[in-house]
Formats: structure tokens, sequence, C-alpha cells
């Protein structure tokens, strides 16, 4: 759906070379008052669970009940009642089951094999001690970095529709294929599962699809796909995602629940969790479809997969994108702090890490 259509895409545009990780040894003073700050943090972030699921990754699920997830904390959504699933959705057949038969329904996340969530809860990746003690920022923690607008004089992204040229993403390296226009109400694509190495802590790599609008003097975006992003969840698989700003990130845009208000609803599948299996040279490809889409009551629905409803950016969250998105983006992403500054340059991978003439089975792409 959608009122554009979106020609099938290669992408990428790749480093070639890597892997120098460097083993990043963490000293930290550990005073009371920080372990006092750290215990109310994960009070605050943290949902009592029905059930809790360890995954051999060394994450832990919490089951939550889908009424006391995180989203509820958000003043917009005091009175907020679930939204059923919209009938289009249901019904939905995504590209992936319809045309390519790379192996999207095999895609899992680590933690299913460890058990699964009862009906009427939602697994939430549970933010642990060692999680907050890695953090750069307490106070930022789980958010992506903060974007500028370059439009000095009026430093603000009303001309989003036309270009985001303005829209200055610091520190970060992205090749995606963009559209414009002024009325999108969906987009999606099967993503090909990689692992790129990412070199050290406070960098990270994305595969991702990005819908953004207008905000005034910011923009707001909501996108979902996988990442890398060794700081933030302590390994350096390859991790679903689905993110939401209404202010280029300055208050909000986190890679998971953390930042409250994103209704989750699926009982099989967790933000932030680990996803495979990883493609590789010479082998069997792997995609996720993942696709998100209005509803006329002005909520995005994110799904995934082989039709499963992760839940929704709803309404009250948003603001221009309440009505539609100006701007679909198709890409990946590095975040590094050496990112156009002297040399050398990061060595942290996007996609597959390989270049986009590598084509099929080498490079990552994005297909339907
Ligand atoms: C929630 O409902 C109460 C009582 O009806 C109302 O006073 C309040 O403004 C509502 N809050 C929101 C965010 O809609
Ligand atoms: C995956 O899709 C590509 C492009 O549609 C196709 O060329 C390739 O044969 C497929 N691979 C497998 C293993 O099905
Ligand atoms: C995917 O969806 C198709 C069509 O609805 C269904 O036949 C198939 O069993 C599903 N596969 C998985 C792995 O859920
Ligand atoms: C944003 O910029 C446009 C022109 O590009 C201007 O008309 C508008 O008043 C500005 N809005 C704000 C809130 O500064
Ligand atoms: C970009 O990197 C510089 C260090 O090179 C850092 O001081 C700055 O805070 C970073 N900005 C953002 C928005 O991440």
């Amino acid at each position: 759906m959608g009122k554009c259509k979106v020609p099938t895409l290669l992408f990428e545009v790749f480093f070639t070379l890597c892997c120098m990780l460097e083993s990043q040894v963490e000293a930290r003073a550990s005073s009371s008052s920080l372990d006092r700050e750290i215990e109310a943090k994960l009070k605050l972030l943290n949902k009592p669970a029905v059930k809790s699921i360890k995954s051999e990754d060394g994450d832990i699920i919490d089951c939550v009940h889908i009424y006391k997830q995180p989203a509820f904390d958000h003043p917009a959504l005091k009175n907020h009642t679930i939204k059923p699933i919209p009938s289009f959705l249901l019904d939905y057949e995504p590209s992936s089951v319809r045309g390519t038969p790379n192996a999207s329904s095999q895609v899992f996340q680590l933690w299913q094999k460890s058990g699964s969530c009862p009906k009427d809860t939602v697994p939430i990746r549970r933010i642990q001690k060692k999680d907050l003690l890695r953090a750069s920022s307490l106070e930022r923690f789980g958010q992506k970095p903060k974007a500028y607008s370059t439009n000095k004089k009026n430093h603000n992204f009303t001309i989003l529709g036309v270009t985001d040229d303005y829209v200055n993403l610091q520190n970060r390296s992205v090749s995606h294929l963009s559209t414009y226009g002024f009325n999108f109400i969906g987009a999606s694509a099967n993503i090909n599962i990689w692992n790129p190495k990412v070199e050290k802590k406070g960098e990270f790599t994305t595969a991702q699809i990005i819908l953004k609008a207008s905000n005034g003097d910011f923009f707001e975006s909501i996108e979902a796909g996988w990442m890398v992003h060794p700081e933030l969840y302590g390994d350096s698989n390859s991790r679903l995602f689905a993110a939401w700003t209404r202010d280029s990130y300055h208050t909000t845009g986190c890679f998971d629940l953390t930042c409250k208000g994103f209704v989750h609803v699926a009982s099989s599948t967790a933000l932030g969790a680990s996803v495979g299996p990883y493609s590789s040279r010479f082998n069997q490809q792997y995609e996720i479809n993942i696709g998100i889409y209005w509803d006329e009551d002005g909520n995005w629905w994110l799904n995934i997969k082989n039709g499963t409803v992760i839940g929704y950016w709803p309404a009250e969250l948003l603001g221009n994108l309440r009505h539609s998105a100006t701007v679909v983006q198709w890409g990946g992403q590095v975040y590094s702090d050496k990112v156009k500054k002297a040399p050398p340059h990061t060595s942290t991978q996007m996609g597959s890490g390989d270049s986009a003439d590598g084509r099929f089975g080498f490079a990552c792409y994005m297909s339907n």
C-alpha cells in the first residue's frame, strides 16, 4: 500500500576493510550515589514481569502485562486504549511471501528458543545494571544522538517535504534511497540481514526504513530495521529495532521501548532483541520483511516478518506525521565520532561491509 511505488533496489556503498575490535576496558569509580541513581533508573525503566525468559545471548526477556508496558507512562497515553489491529493488516500478505524465496520464514529471535510469553503479555528486553554502567550518559541512555538543522536562517525543517538536505546528521555516514512527496502512508522492504563489525564503543550501524515529516524546528521520524550497537546492548549481535522521535532525537528517539510511547502488541517478538540468522558470502541469504503503515486514525503500525504486527506508534505521540510522511528513506547508517573528521575514518561497517557492486550474496540489499 502507500501512494507511491518504489522500485526494487540494491543499495550500499560500503566499507570494505575492517575489523579491529578494540577491547574496551571499563574503569569507573563506583560510588554509592551512582549506584542509587542506577537502581532508581532501573526501577523506572523495567516493568514487573509475569514471566521472565533467559536468552542464550545473556538477555533477559520480561513478559509484561500488555497494559503495564512502558508506553502507558507517557503522559499523552494516560487514558489510551489499545487499538485493534486494522483489518488491512490482518489479511496482509507480505511481499516476502509473495515473491522472493530468500529465507524470510527462517528468521527468528534468539530468545524465542528459550521460551515464549503468555497471552496478554508482551516481551520486553530487561535493562540490566551492566547496560547502564556501559552507557556514556545515564540521562540519554538508549537514545539516538541528536541531529541538527543546517538551515541557519530559519533553523527549522519546514522544507523537509522537498529535500532533507538541511538535516545534519552529525557524525553519521548514510547511504540510502530517499523519496520525497507529501502523502506517504506506508513503506516496506525486505531487508537482507547481516552482522557488520563495529569498531568501538559508542559507534553503531543500522539497516533501516525511515519515514519523516517536519515538526517546526525539528523533524519527526519513525524508523525500523536491524542494527549492531555494542554500547547499548553489550554485544555485537544484530538486533531488531523500532525508533521514533518528534524532535530530531533531542529528547526522544530510542531503539526499543526505553523511550515510552510505542505500544507493543505482539507476544512473539521483542524490540532490541537479537535477530538472525545472518547472511554470509556464497551462502544462503536471509531477509526480514519490515512494513510501516498508517491507519485512518493517525497511528502508524509496524509489521514484520510474515504478518507479525509488532505494535504501533499512537497518533497522540505525533505531530505532522499523524497525517502522513513527507520523506521515506531506505538504507544504512553508521554513527561514529570519526566520521567526516581527520583520518583514520572509522572501520565500522555498513550493511554487509561489502560494496554495492558485489551485488547479491555480497552486498546488503533491500528488495520489494
Ligand atoms: C484522561 O482522562 C481524564 C479524566 O477523564 C482527563 O481529565 C485527562 O485530561 C485525560 N488525559 C489525557 C492525556 O487525555
Ligand atoms: C534470492 O533472491 C534473489 C533475487 O530475487 C534470487 O536471485 C536468488 O536466487 C534467491 N536466492 C535463493 C536462495 O532463493
Ligand atoms: C507465512 O504466511 C503464509 C501465508 O499466510 C503461511 O502460509 C505460512 O505458513 C507463514 N509462514 C510462517 C513461517 O509463519
Ligand atoms: C520555518 O521556515 C519557514 C520558511 O522556510 C518559515 O515560513 C516558518 O515561519 C518557519 N517556522 C518557524 C517555526 O520558525
Ligand atoms: C560528534 O562527535 C564529536 C567528537 O568528534 C562530539 O564532540 C559531538 O558531541 C558529537 N555530536 C553528536 C551529535 O553526536
